[in-house]
């Protein structure tokens, strides 16, 4: 499997690709990769000719400088999971340099709205990042199909927006999360729990689908004061916050309305690690 490390050469490999109009499905990545990121790279291969995974902790996207230094950088693993699929698929794992060329900022964008809610109110600067990087990727691959996981619901939502705004000719496919037996949904920051909080975070899913099916029959707001009511019943999990929002504009749901997609959104701390999870509503 070929690792390309600089922009220009991965440019030169992908010419072909684009000349005689080959799909290039895209799945962008930090690395650390577990079972959710994998099936992004086989639901690309079954829909493309090439995909091509970057594998990149961007700086620009993390608000907190401790967590952009615990983050797990396991490059020589994650090529061995990428070749256990046996897929024509290709590695770009640039160096900061090559993608920010001696000017590692992130440009501020305007996603109508969808930046200022939850993880936006609470992880300032991170969507500005995350549209400075991803838009930086596909000027570089500039792939037919990107993936992007379900599991950063409002990420997927802004890119999507992305593309819109800035005219980007590549269709966003929306991937399922990937859970763990108990449920925990998949992260690169579960590594950094110990096994007792592992399992013990099983909690999160399970919440959320009770939540799930409290909303069948009762409003937005009972079901939150119901979650909040059940992190004040335990000491492992710190809530920081559940909301059950509108899928296309993310606003917090006051009152529901049947043409409307809900989505509850939770964010958690455990020990200093920060998890998220969503679940779709009926
Ligand atoms: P990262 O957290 O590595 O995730 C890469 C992709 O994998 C994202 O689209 C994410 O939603 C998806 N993913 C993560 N966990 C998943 C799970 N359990 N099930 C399904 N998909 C999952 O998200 C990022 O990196 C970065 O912000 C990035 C888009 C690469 C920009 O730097």
């Amino acid at each position: 499997m070929t690792i390309f490390v600089k922009k220009n050469e991965l440019k030169d490999f992908l010419k072909s690709y684009w000349s005689e109009k080959k799909s290039i499905g895209f799945v962008p990545t930090m690395g650390a990769l577990h079972q959710g990121h994998l099936s992004l790279m086989s639901e690309s291969s079954k829909e493309n000719l090439l995909t091509v995974v970057s594998i990149f902790v961007n700086p620009t996207q993390f608000n907190n400088p401790e967590d952009l230094k615990k983050y797990p950088r396991t490059l020589e693993a994650d090529v061995e999971k990428i070749k256990s699929l046996n897929s024509n698929i290709i590695v770009y794992a640039p160096a900061v340099e090559d993608i920010y060329e001696g000017k590692t900022e992130s440009t501020s964008f305007k996603y109508d709205g969808l930046e200022f809610q939850m993880e936006g109110k609470h992880r300032p600067g991170h969507f500005d990042g995350v549209g400075t990087i991803v838009k930086k990727l596909f000027e570089i691959v500039q792939p037919n199909n990107a993936y992007f996981g379900e599991k950063d619901f409002q990420q997927l939502q802004i890119v999507k927006k992305l593309v819109e705004k800035y005219k980007i000719p590549v269709k966003i496919n929306g991937c399922k999360i990937h859970r763990e037996a108990n449920g925990l949904a998949m992260s690169s920051r579960n590594e950094r729990l110990s096994e007792e909080e592992r399992s013990k975070a099983s909690f999160i899913f399970k919440t959320i689908s009770e939540a799930a099916k409290l909303f069948t029959t009762k409003s937005a707001q009972e079901v939150t004061i119901w979650v909040n009511q059940q992190f004040k019943k335990q000491t492992t999990f710190e809530l920081e916050y559940f909301e059950i929002a509108d899928e296309a504009t993310l606003l917090e749901c006051k009152r529901k309305s049947k043409t409307k997609k809900y989505r509850a959104f939770i964010a958690v701390f455990v020990n200093n690690i920060r998890l998220i999870d969503n679940i779709s509503l009926k």
